[in-house]
């Protein structure tokens, strides 16, 4: 089930303009595994999409497959109009990447890290300088700029990460689980910047996340993601009232004709036995009001049913489903929908200056850097373009 977007604008974004990032039936295999199924998205300038699904659903690889650093097996990607498979060198120019491992080197400070990143990025030193300036600035860090950042506690390094891969000055963001392992507060303050540069910048904005409930309120869409496949895409509006909603919870007060509240147990045997409705209990949020569980849209049902017992309804409210049931029943729906049966193996075949090769399945070394912990990706491509910043395979 995949929302359609509306011809021109959806959620306050113009689909006229370009997307920076696209990804077209994009699938990666791992032998016999489908690690991303056939896969298609776009992401325009400005615009915040979170790529959100529980471990293993592929996220990590999807991300990898847009920055040139693992092949699809079939499908493709343009990043700014490139395809990253053909030119990663380009799209590393204009993306600025944090892998899910923030990297560092742990004894050099914040704004030696940056300049380190700086170099690596030919960023001209004249530049430079006030740049990450600025950048530790934006993300709060510039009182702390001269500490060691073994001395950060983990948000900090988080939004060192972030300045880190703003440095190059990118048109699109790519952040991988930027929340996880965040307390609350750090979450809150991450994506409050995050959105901010989102929009300050007119950056593409790709984050993924398992946790919907997280980082819905800086996504203008989001994708779900289950098992390699896109079960589910639209703003979280769409996927709230989206139509494959099993059952509505309407809250319900009524007044009897003097104008006094109806009470709980009138309200309850008059809405009971009407139709759609499955269950009928008191809101323990306000004393005077029912909560209706029933079919959906039944809201008019029990309207209707209200006016027939002579009660005049004064609070009729379809409650909005809770992000993290949206997300558990389409995760859900998708987990006992039948297995699709696989598509012919089709191989994609590059040739030419540029083309890049990677050994699916098999661990290809990664170049260490003394200090930085970043998660070795067994996809990484090893040719070095001089541009690994925080961590970012090279
Ligand atoms: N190099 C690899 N070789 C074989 N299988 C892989 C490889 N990389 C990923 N996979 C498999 O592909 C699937 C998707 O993994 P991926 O890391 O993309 O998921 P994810 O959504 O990022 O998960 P997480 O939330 O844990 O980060 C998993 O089943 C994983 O085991
Ligand atoms: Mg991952």
């Amino acid at each position: 089930m995949v929302l359609q977007p509306s011809p021109r604008v959806e959620g306050g974004r113009d689909v006229a303009i370009e997307p920076v990032i696209e990804a077209r039936n994009l699938t990666k295999r791992y032998g016999a595994r489908v690690a991303v199924d056939d896969l298609s998205f776009e992401v325009r300038p400005g615009e915040v999409f979170g790529l959100l699904g529980p471990n293993g659903a592929g996220k990590t690889t999807t991300v990898l497959m847009l920055l040139g650093l693992t092949e699809p097996t079939s499908g493709e990607a343009r990043v700014v109009g490139v395809d990253p498979m053909r030119d990663p060198l380009e799209v590393k120019r204009h993306v600025g990447y944090m892998p899910d491992t923030v990297g560092f080197y742990d004894g050099l400070s914040a704004r030696e890290n940056l300049a380190y990143t700086a170099r690596l990025n030919r960023v001209p030193r004249s530049i430079a300088t006030a740049r990450i300036t600025d950048l530790l600035t934006q993300v709060g860090l510039v009182d702390v700029a001269e500490q060691k950042v073994d001395t950060f506690s983990r948000g900090m390094r988080q939004r060192l990460g972030v300045a880190d891969a703003l440095l190059k000055d990118p048109s699109v963001l790519i952040l991988d689980e930027p929340t996880a392992s965040l307390d609350p507060e750090g979450v809150v303050d991450l994506l409050a910047l995050i959105e901010r540069i989102a929009q300050e910048r007119r950056i593409a904005v790709l984050l993924s996340s398992h946790l919907l409930d997280q980082v819905q309120a800086i996504c203008h869409r989001v994708g779900i993601f289950y098992k390699g496949r896109l079960i589910a895409e639209g703003s979280v509006r769409d996927l709230a009232t989206e139509a494959s909603r099993t059952e509505d919870v309407v809250e319900v007060g009524a007044q009897a004709h003097d104008g006094r509240p109806a009470g709980v147990e009138v309200i309850t045997a008059t809405l009971r036995g009407a139709p759609g409705v499955a269950s009928v209990a008191p809101d323990p949020d306000a004393p005077d009001r029912v909560l209706v569980t029933g079919a959906p849209g039944i809201a008019g049902e029990l309207s209707s049913a209200l006016a027939a017992a002579g009660l005049r309804p004064i609070h009729l409210r379809t409650r909005e489903e809770r992000l993290d049931a949206i997300y558990a029943r389409l995760v859900h729906a998708a987990a006992e929908a039948p297995v699709r049966p696989p598509r012919p193996k089709r191989s994609t075949t590059r040739s030419g200056p540029g083309a890049r090769g990677t050994t699916p399945g098999r661990p290809g070394p990664r170049r260490a850097r003394p200090g930085r912990a970043g998660r070795p990706r067994p996809d990484n491509h090893d040719d070095d373009p001089g541009d690994t910043a925080a961590g970012e395979p090279g």
